[in-house]
């Protein structure tokens, strides 16, 4: 799907019908991992511009049910494709745009997940986000994120990639950004680098390399 960056769609015109069954985004990192396999996670789960199903099968995995959404109708039919079959069942997908209104109830979610996107979003359509986030959340709902900062992605000549509008902050933006953001929340914040990824996309290949920061925040 073509991106729009101007209306914050930020897809990328990746065929995955026609990628392996491994994630486009890079492999599942260490520390994720170990938060999604140390944490109580029960009930219902919103796995939040899951793209093409990294973590996913995770999730599936310890929560009884998980809302899979992206933009990507393509990307949503790859993770339905890679879910383990005796897991299906607890599966839904559904496309949505994550900048509009989330078109589900107050107080539904047990726990929201999203990984590898949110950075993209400038700040006044990230808070957005989030409150909505809040809003369909249950009181005591856990959302895990995780944001990475001081992004490179630099093609096989040298030159980088730049995304129209991402805010790319420093670790140290980021991490004020966030507690004001998430004051009303408990947070739990872990800070890492993310080793030299090659990401394989329409647009070529690139290196990613960033800081991240992975957030679990309980409401
Ligand atoms: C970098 S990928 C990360 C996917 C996945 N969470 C992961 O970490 O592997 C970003 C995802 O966000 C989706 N996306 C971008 N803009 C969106 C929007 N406005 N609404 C919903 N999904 C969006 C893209 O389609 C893509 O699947």
């Amino acid at each position: 799907m073509k991106p729009i960056e101007q209306e914050n769609i930020y897809t990328d015109e990746v065929d995955y019908a026609n990628t392996p069954d491994n994630s486009v985004w890079g492999t599942e990192d260490k520390a994720t991992t170990d938060l999604l396999d140390r944490l109580d996670i029960t009930g219902k789960w919103l796995n939040l511009c899951a793209g093409d199903g990294r973590f996913n099968n995770k999730l599936l995995e310890k929560a009884d049910e998980v809302i899979a959404v992206d933009i990507d109708e393509n990307a949503l039919q790859k993770l339905a494709r890679i879910a383990p079959k005796p897991l299906r069942k607890k599966l839904t997908t559904k496309i949505i745009n994550i900048v509009k209104p989330f078109s589900f109830e107050n107080n539904i979610f047990d726990g929201v997940f999203c990984v590898g996107t949110l950075h993209l979003f400038p700040r006044p359509v990230f808070k957005g986000i989030i409150s909505e986030i809040g809003r369909i959340l249950k009181s005591d709902g856990r959302i895990i994120i995780d944001f990475a900062t001081d992004i490179k992605r630099t093609y096989p000549n040298g030159s980088l990639w730049i995304v129209e509008n991402e805010p790319n902050y420093t670790l140290e933006e980021a991490l004020l950004f966030l507690r004001e953001i998430f004051q009303d929340y408990t947070v739990n914040i872990k800070t890492g680098h993310v080793d030299p990824e090659k990401v394989k996309i329409n647009k070529g290949e690139y290196v990613f390399t960033s800081n991240f920061i992975l957030m679990d925040a309980v409401k």
